[in-house]
């Protein structure tokens, strides 16, 4: 499967004029008419984010943050602005357009899982590659299932499986088709510390061995500082944008769905 030119893996702290960002985005707003009520949901905002990056974004409840990340993820278009995902102005395109940068550079885990309910989690894995018209879907839905410490639940649905698990198989789900961007609402909202710290341990491997650019939406400042940036949102604008200095590295642990937070690399 084709694998997007990464211009660079790994950290990047300061732009070098010579790549392109994944995600360049300015003077984008978002305005949800509601009868005679306009609610500007984003007020001008502009962000960059690098190829490799792992960002957190927080802010308090309605500040914009989930519709920030469906415009990242071309589920949703901005009211004005523009938005260069990958170097492709998205803010123009048509709805299938849409769909098809979508499918191509984005997987999304959602704090819910959404996952469907009857599905055992290595057809839940497949179901984008059938969108994609891959072959040799089972093949990679059970690598990234084994990837994600899940070779031995292949055959669970939902129901049989524990939130961190089923948060599992969302990420292997999201990572199949080889996104170069994975957007996260508030991935760990429902999990317990423990199953949280492995789900931080997953997202922080993908993007330190494959490059994955991680973007992360959180409330809990100490899921925050597993990422090496973190992004402020109040009332629809960006109104802090940090390096985290130390960032916490999740540890995975040998035993299944077992982690722990290690401490400072
Ligand atoms: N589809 C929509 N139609 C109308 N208004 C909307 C819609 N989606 C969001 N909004 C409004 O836009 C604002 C930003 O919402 P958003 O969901 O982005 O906030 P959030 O930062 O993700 O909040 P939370 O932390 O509670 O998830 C809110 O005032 C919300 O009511
Ligand atoms: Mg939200």
């Amino acid at each position: 499967m084709e694998r997007l030119p990464v211009e660079a893996q790994g950290a990047r702290s300061a732009p070098d004029a010579s790549a392109r960002p994944s995600i360049r985005i300015r003077q984008v707003s978002k305005v949800y008419t509601m009868g005679e009520i306009a609610v500007h949901a984003l007020r001008d905002v502009s962000l960059d984010i690098w190829p490799g990056e792992f960002v957190a974004i927080m802010g308090p409840s309605g500040s914009g943050k989930s519709t920030l990340m469906n415009i990242l993820g071309c589920l949703d278009q901005p009211t004005s602005g523009s938005y260069q995902l990958e170097g492709v102005e998205v803010s123009t395109l048509s709805d299938d357009e849409l769909a098809a940068v979508r499918n191509r550079y984005v997987g999304f885990v959602f704090q819910s899982f959404n996952l469907l309910p009857r599905l055992p989690a290595v057809e839940q894995v497949e179901l984008p590659l059938i969108y994609a018209g891959v072959p040799k879907r089972r093949e990679l839905a059970l690598a990234r299932l084994a990837d994600v410490g899940l070779a031995d639940r292949v055959h669970h649905r939902p129901t049989e499986l524990s939130g961190g698990q089923q948060q599992r198989v969302a990420i292997a789900r999201a990572l199949v088709t080889n996104p170069s961007l994975i957007l996260a609402d508030e991935p760990t909202g429902n999990l317990d510390s423990r199953s949280s710290a492995e789900i931080m341990a997953l997202f922080q491997r993908f993007n330190r061995e494959r490059g994955v650019t991680v973007v992360l939406v959180t409330h809990e400042e100490d899921i925050a500082r597993h990422a090496r940036r973190v992004v402020r949102m109040r009332d629809g604008s960006i109104v802090g944008d940090e390096p985290v200095a130390d960032p916490i590295r999740a540890v995975e642990s040998a035993s299944d769905g077992d982690a722990v937070d290690g401490g400072e690399p």
